[in-house]
């Protein structure tokens, strides 16, 4: 029976124009390099300005993988952005990039799983792609949690960068290549260890600006570091084993890039050598959604990431949320 997939032929990438070096950061909040580079292995980040928001960069990158899979704006069906930091809480990011994009057929809307988001959201477009409900689907992975942090609070600001990725997918038939199997999985009983709760239902607008909410991202750094290191390897260890496939058959690892000790102790789990892990997070610290999409672009550019390949990609985030994609490249 032919088997129809997702195919990723495209992948873009957009980051801000400004580049902040740990140094930089030493300036104004009370860290330093060598204390940045031992604990999560980031030397700099990219950090918007005001008119580059979520929505603009997301579009970047869109508009690159289109070109790169030579998809016309009209034959898009869908745009799926995941994002946990939208340009508004509504609408959705997804509908300006969709608007942006030129994309005048496709439904669009945005999915919260914040640093596994892409994870998600290439499961959820490929799932569309493989029931026949839609022949094509832009991803976008994207965040600006720089626009969210409390830039005095060195224990979370100096981790977070900003930037989007983007893959085009298009349904195939041929045979073996395209997106092989996903897990998703989440534990909201965790949701306390990371959150930003301003100016959702639970702590609304208020007019004199007032009310609990902590109106900065909170992150209990310890908790989501534990979580994170068995998180990564259960959900590789699992989707191996519904793929019936061993750690052997994976040519490229490209796991979410929050800090290079958790990126080392899920690869050192699933016993796969340095030159199968790919690691971009020194440049641009955890860029959440965008992370991992903006790995594959730069895989691909390094030649890492060649036709036919198995790629296996794992995230982590706020939720608590986790998963893993196994594609044929
Ligand atoms: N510069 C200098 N010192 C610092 C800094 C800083 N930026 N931040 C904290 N410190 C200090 C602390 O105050 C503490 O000092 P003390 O011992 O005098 O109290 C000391 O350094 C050690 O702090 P720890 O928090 O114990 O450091 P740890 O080794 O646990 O590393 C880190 C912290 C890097 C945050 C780690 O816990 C981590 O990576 N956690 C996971 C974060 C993550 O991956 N999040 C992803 C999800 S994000 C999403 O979904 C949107």
């Amino acid at each position: 029976m032919i088997k129809t997939r997702a195919l990723i032929e495209g992948v873009g990438h957009a980051v801000p124009r400004r580049i902040v070096t740990n140094d930089d950061l030493a300036k104004f909040v009370d860290t330093n390099d060598e204390w940045i580079r031992q604990r999560t292995g980031i030397a700099e980040r990219r950090l918007s300005d005001p008119d580059e928001t979520s929505a603009t960069l997301g579009t970047a990158a869109a508009l690159q993988a289109m070109e790169r899979a030579g998809m016309s704006p009209d034959e898009v069906e869908l745009v799926v952005c995941a994002t946990v930091t939208p340009d508004m809480l509504f609408p959705a990011s997804a509908c300006l990039i969709q608007d942006q994009i030129g994309a005048k057929h496709a439904a669009a809307y945005d999915l919260g799983a914040a640093c596994a988001g892409f994870i998600y959201g290439l499961n959820t477009a490929s799932a569309l792609i493989k029931a026949g409900e839609v022949k094509t689907a832009v991803v976008v992975g994207v965040d600006t949690l720089s626009k969210f942090v409390d830039w005095k609070d060195r224990s979370t600001c100096v981790l977070f960068g900003d930037g989007a990725g983007a893959v085009a997918l298009r349904a195939t038939e041929d045979g073996d290549r395209g997106v092989l199997k996903t897990v998703m999985y989440s534990d909201g009983s965790g949701a306390c260890h990371i959150s930003y709760d301003a100016f959702g239902s639970l702590h609304p607008y208020s007019r004199d600006g007032g009310g609990d909410s902590r109106k900065a991202l909170y992150m209990a750094g310890a908790e989501v570091y534990r979580f994170a290191v068995n998180a990564m390897g259960d959900a590789c260890c699992n989707l191996l084993e519904a793929s019936g496939m061993d750690t052997s058959q994976i040519d490229l690892f490209v796991p979410h890039q929050a800090n290079l000790r958790i990126i080392d102790s899920a690869a050192k789990r699933l016993g796969l050598p340095e030159e199968k892990v790919f690691v971009n997070v020194q440049k641009y610290g955890n860029t959440s959604g965008g992370s991992i999409p903006i790995a594959l672009f730069e895989a691909e550019q390094e030649g890492r990431l060649k036709k036919g390949m198995v790629v296996m990609t794992v995230g982590f985030g706020a939720g608590l949320v986790w998963g893993a994609n196994l594609v044929r490249w």
